[in-house]
């Protein structure tokens, strides 16, 4: 297999290059386009920021290229700040509207702005400062102040959107094995391939996204002697649907869910909204975020409390698992090492279903979380006769709260069964302080989400249901 890509409008064909070597290295330092810099190297300030086309989304997007490794490129089109303009010198429409606005004083985090804009200015969205500021969310900048950041973004945004570099198409490598280096890339384009790698290779990490285990490449120098590529594989990438449940693949984005998730739990896309940044949710899937099994991914307490189910794929086939019985215990997941994370299937919700989920976190955006409550309430004619709730950052891993449902089941829905339900996570939960919460604050914010919970399905107008 040869690595096939466009960089620029330029084809290129890798042969011996690390499949691990992060991309930003490999602008910088193999390439010479220095113009996309490195500052944290693990996703969080921007600075790294490319655009991105995969062969058949046909979507720009914006990436952390710190994040991303060379065996990922494989018929994708790329480009750098260096590549925006092919007319001769002249300034591509946001570069021109950030020299206009004064939107730039040292220029370091500028061309990571530039390509975050450019891949906003071709979604085809709708301009607004909301819009702006969640494209840029992923993007840091220490000296200029964002005001004139964002008045470039509005001005970039006027006038007709050009193609640039990446018209050019990247025939992908017909075949499904890259080695250099003494390295081997799988990437399988179908689930018996997928797992035929995983029996081979025991032991070899499954790379999806690259989210997290991208800062093992950046920040660790691991060179894994194998790494097995999921985004490739058909069945891992399907978004089903019939009357009761959406099926996702386990590959699938957060970007490329998010349009069906908003439609059927709006609650539950404002948290996705903030899962790090534009850049992280365009490559991150839920198969990674459960994969990790970290106690504060975003995403598990709220699938749980919807009641998700797991598919798992071996050898031997395939099995469900709710997905509350998937984490057993702190990072260790009920997989075995022959098998793959294939689809989550959430069941939607019944007419008196109520969903709502909140995420706790320093930052509103690009912030990890010290708490997530996810509460699915069934209230019929004013009673709970149904209540599943889970919390994630209270345990050691994502976890119902069965005192809590407890509390409220066969209850008026009312503040004073809330309140009663709240204090009963001091009861289901013995969390630990940290760096981002004590125990006490966990505990504490826990309970008032319950209020909070009230407020909101009572339709408190002093919650905004968008803004939480
Ligand atoms: C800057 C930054 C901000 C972030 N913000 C958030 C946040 O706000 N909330 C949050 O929850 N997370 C956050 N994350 C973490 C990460 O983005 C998510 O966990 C994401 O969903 C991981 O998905 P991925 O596809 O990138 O996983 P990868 O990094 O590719 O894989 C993660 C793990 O899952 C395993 N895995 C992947 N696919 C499968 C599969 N099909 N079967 C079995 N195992 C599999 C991998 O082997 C690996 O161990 C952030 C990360 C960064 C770098
Ligand atoms: S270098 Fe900071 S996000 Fe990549
Ligand atoms: S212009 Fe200096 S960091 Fe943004």
């Amino acid at each position: 297999m040869t690595i096939n890509f466009v960089l620029n409008g330029e084809p290129r064909s890798e042969t011996s290059i690390s499949p691990t070597r992060t991309v930003l290295e490999y602008l910088r330092e193999d390439e010479g386009l220095t113009g996309t810099k490195e500052g944290c190297a693990e996703g969080d300030c921007g600075a790294c920021s490319i655009v991105m086309v995969r062969n058949g989304s046909g979507k720009v997007e914006a990436v952390n290229s710190c994040l991303l490794t060379m065996g990922q490129l494989d018929g994708t089109r790329l480009a750098t700040v260096e590549g925006l303009s092919d007319k001769g010198g002249e300034l591509e429409a946001v570069q021109g509207a950030i020299v206009d606005e004064d939107g730039t004083q040292c220029g370091f985090c500028t061309p990571g702005f530039v390509m975050a804009l450019h891949a906003f200015r071709h979604s085809g969205e709708s301009v607004s400062d909301e819009a702006i500021h969640d494209a840029l969310a992923g993007n840091l900048c220490r000296c200029t102040g964002y005001r004139s950041i964002v008045a470039a973004a509005h001005a970039a945004m006027s006038g007709n959107v050009e193609e640039a570099a990446l018209t050019t198409f990247a025939e992908p490598s017909a075949t499904e094995l890259y080695e250099a280096q003494g390295q081997s890339f799988l990437s399988p384009q179908s689930l018996d391939a997928l797992i035929a790698a995983r029996v081979e290779h025991p032991g070899a990490p499954l790379l999806s996204g690259g989210t997290d285990l991208g800062l093992s490449f950046s920040k660790d120098r691991a060179a894994f002697p194998v790494t097995i590529f999921t985004q490739n594989v058909v069945e891992l990438k399907r978004i089903e649907e019939d009357d009761a449940a959406i099926i996702l693949g386990a590959a699938v984005t957060y970007s490329e869910a998010l349009a069906r998730i908003e439609e059927l739990f709006p609650s539950f896309a404002v948290l996705i909204h903030r899962i790090g940044s534009r850049q992280i949710r365009n490559v991150g899937t839920f198969g990674g975020n459960i994969g990790n099994a970290s106690p504060i991914g975003d995403t598990p307490p709220c699938l749980i409390a919807l009641d998700t189910a797991l598919t798992l794929h071996g050898p031997k086939g395939a099995r469900d698992i709710q997905l509350e019985d998937f984490f057993l215990d702190y990072r260790k997941t009920d997989l075995a090492g022959d098998e793959v994370i294939a689809s989550l299937t959430i069941p939607k919700l019944g007419p008196d279903q109520n969903f709502r989920s909140y995420k706790v976190s320093k930052r509103y955006d690009q912030d990890i979380s010290a708490v997530v409550g996810a509460f699915r309430l069934t209230i019929s004619d004013g009673l709970v006769t149904e209540a599943r709730i889970a919390f994630g950052g209270m345990a050691a891993t994502p976890k119902r709260a069965p005192r809590c449902e407890a509390a409220l089941v066969g209850q008026p829905w009312s503040e004073e069964s809330a309140a009663r339900a709240g204090a009963a996570v001091a009861d289901d939960f013995q969390p630990i302080d940290d760096h981002r919460a004590t125990a006490d604050y966990r505990v504490r914010v826990a309970a008032n989400l319950f209020v909070r919970l009230h407020r909101d399905l009572e339709g408190a107008d002093d919650i905004e249901v968008t803004s939480l």
